[in-house]
C-alpha cells in the first residue's frame, strides 16, 4: 500500500495541482513544502535580512530560526489549507513576485533546509501523505512508495503561473514570470544542498499536454499499481 507519495519537479510545473487532487481522491493529507520556504523568505524580507541586491544575512536569519514557526491551517470556508507564519495568515503574501524573487536563495541555505526537512518528516509520520516540493523523493522521504517527477516546458509553466496569479486577482507580467521560472530552475538545480533532481526511482511525467483530468487519471493508475 502506498502511504507516502512524493511529487517533485521544477517551478510551476503543476505539481501542487496534481498533489492536491490525488490527496483529495485518496483521502490523504497534502503538504505544499514550497509554501514553507516561501514563508521563511517572507520572514527574512520583513526583518530586513535580504539586501536590495538579494544577498541574505544568514547569521541574522540563523539566530531567528528557532523563533520562526510555519504551519498550515484549514480554511473552513474553502476547505483549503493556508500557510501561517508565527500565527499570521500569509497565504496570499507568500505567492507574490517579491517572495518568488528571493525564495530560491533562502531555500539554498543549509540550516533553513535542515529545519524545514525535519518538520516535513514529522508531518508524514505514520499517515497517508502527499507532499510536493523539490527534494521530497530524494531527501525528505527517500523511501516513499510512489515518487513522481513532473516536467513541462518553461513557457508552459510560466503561462500557468500567469493564469493562476491573474485568476487570484494579482498583478502579473508574463515575461517577468518566465524569467523568474527560469532563474529558479537554475538556482534550484545548481545549489549545493539537495539540488533539484529526479530521484532514481521516480516516475517522470511531462504534463505539458495533459488536461487536469488526465493527470489525475495517470496518478491514480500509478497509485493503484
Ligand atoms: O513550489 P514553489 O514554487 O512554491 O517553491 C518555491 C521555492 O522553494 C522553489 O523555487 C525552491 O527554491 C524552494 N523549494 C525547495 N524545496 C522544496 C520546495 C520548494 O527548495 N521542497
Amino acid at each position: 500500500k502506498k502511504i507516502t507519495i512524493a511529487i517533485d519537479g521544477f517551478s510551476s510545473c503543476g505539481k501542487s495541482t496534481m498533489a492536491k487532487m490525488l490527496a483529495k481522491e485518496v483521502g490523504y493529507i497534502y503538504v505544499d513544502t514550497g509554501a514553507m520556504y516561501r514563508a521563511v523568505t517572507l520572514f527574512a524580507m520583513r526583518n530586513g535580512m535580504i539586501a536590495p541586491n538579494g544577498d541574505v544575512n544568514r547569521d541574522a536569519l540563523k539566530a531567528k530560526m528557532d523563533a520562526l514557526h510555519v504551519e498550515f491551517k484549514l480554511n473552513p470556508q474553502t476547505g483549503k489549507a493556508e500557510t501561517y507564519l508565527n500565527g499570521e495568515n500569509v497565504e496570499h503574501e507568500i505567492r507574490g513576485m517579491e517572495v518568488s524573487a528571493h525564495v530560491s536563495a533562502i531555500a539554498a541555505i543549509d540550516f533553513v533546509r535542515t529545519a524545514l526537512v525535519a518538520q516535513q518528516q514529522r508531518m508524514g509520520h505514520d499517515k497517508g501523505i502527499v507532499m510536493d516540493g523539490r527534494d521530497i523523493g530524494t531527501v525528505v522521504f527517500p523511501d516513499a512508495e510512489l515518487k513522481v517527477f513532473v516536467t513541462a516546458s518553461a513557457e508552459v509553466r510560466a503561462q500557468r503561473r500567469f493564469d493562476e496569479l491573474v485568476g487570484k486577482g494579482m498583478k502579473a507580467n508574463y515575461d517577468e514570470i518566465l524569467h523568474n521560472v527560469q532563474e529558479r530552475d537554475y538556482i534550484d538545480s545548481h545549489r549545493e544542498v539537495s539540488p533539484l533532481r529526479k530521484a532514481e526511482d521516480a516516475i517522470e511525467l511531462d504534463n505539458g499536454q495533459l488536461t487536469i483530468a488526465e493527470q489525475l487519471q495517470w496518478l491514480m493508475d500509478k497509485f493503484r499499481e
